[in-house]
């Protein structure tokens, strides 16, 4: 009758992977508790780390919730208490966190009737409620855990993909805002063929190197010519950052989801406490608040 979970912040798009790929981490995510009650319906009693709105049907955690409870009406109600551990607006899903873990929590109450990729159905609803667009990129990666590819949105196709043990995500998240919606604005409509044949060669890469462990592989794959150059300039000090991690021994880096926030993959502890320590560096004089990331892949999901 009660059901506490963590929720794991994850990165979108993982460079070359734009609007299909995306990883979980460990120590990053919202904590959300769900009790039944006796009176129905959806009631979201309680959000604190963020300021956002209580009411389910304009909240991502509960436009999930109630889409859930009109294909499986109950006899109770379900109250919901979200606890946000890291800045909506941040480029690490912050509203996929608290639709996949709905999704995630209510199915539990419901005496666990839906599977993982329909999960991550009722979680795209939370993403276009607050965003717009249906993406499963951030929600995929929440509900299944480690790294997914969205291989198809009709039908949905979810791939989970393996997590080398040594890799290492260092992000710094400048406390600019990036919406977005305004993010989408600014994405090419169209992708010279030469620039695609060299995109998806890489998400070719990036996936095989994920599967080998061939960390070399990652790092020479982990990169996107389509996106980010898109992106950039609405990224303080983006391209110092990276150049700056890669320097100090990153496998790459780019902008996790449609920012602001940077990632990096690192292979091992030290070369992650290296690049973190670089990176912090690299901003401390920029006059822009910020908050740094050292984690591990979340390799299991809610
Ligand atoms: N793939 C999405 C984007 C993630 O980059 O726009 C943001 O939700």
């Amino acid at each position: 009758n009660y059901l506490k979970i963590f929720s794991p912040a994850t990165v979108a798009n993982v460079s070359c992977g734009f609007d299909a790929l995306g990883l979980a981490l460990e120590t990053v995510g919202d904590t959300m508790t769900f009790t039944k009650t006796a009176t129905k319906g959806v009631k979201i009693t309680q959000i604190t780390g963020a300021d956002l709105p209580l009411d389910p049907q304009i909240n991502a955690a509960g436009v999930v919730a109630l889409a859930m409870l009109e294909k499986h009406p109950v006899d109770f109600g379900i109250d919901i208490t979200i606890h946000k551990g890291f800045t909506p607006g941040s480029g690490l899903g912050s509203s996929a966190a608290s639709a996949a873990g709905a999704a995630f929590g209510i199915n539990q109450l419901l005496g666990n009737i839906f599977s993982p990729l329909e999960l991550t159905q009722f979680a795209m609803l939370g993403e276009e409620a607050t965003c717009g667009t249906p993406i499963a990129d951030n929600v995929s990666a929440a509900i299944y855990g480690g790294f997914t590819l969205v291989r198809s949105y009709e039908p949905l196709s979810i791939v989970k993909i393996p997590v080398p043990a040594d890799l290492k995500v260092v992000a710094i998240h400048p406390q600019v805002e990036v919406k977005t919606k305004d993010a989408r604005e600014v994405l090419p409509k169209e992708v010279p063929l030469k620039d695609a044949v060299t995109q998806w060669a890489n998400v070719g890469g990036l996936i095989s190197g994920l599967y080998t462990n061939d960390y070399q592989l990652i790092a020479d794959s982990l990169t996107d010519i389509i996106v980010e150059p898109a992106r950039k300039h609405l990224i303080p000090h983006f391209d110092e950052v990276k150049q700056q991690a890669i320097k100090a021994g990153a496998l790459g880096a780019g902008i996790s989801g449609s920012g602001p926030t940077i990632f990096t993959l690192c292979k091992g502890d030290a070369t992650a406490e290296n690049v973190y320590k670089t990176i912090q560096n690299t901003y401390q004089d920029k006059q822009i608040d910020f908050n740094m990331i050292l984690s591990k892949i979340n390799t299991k999901g809610i």
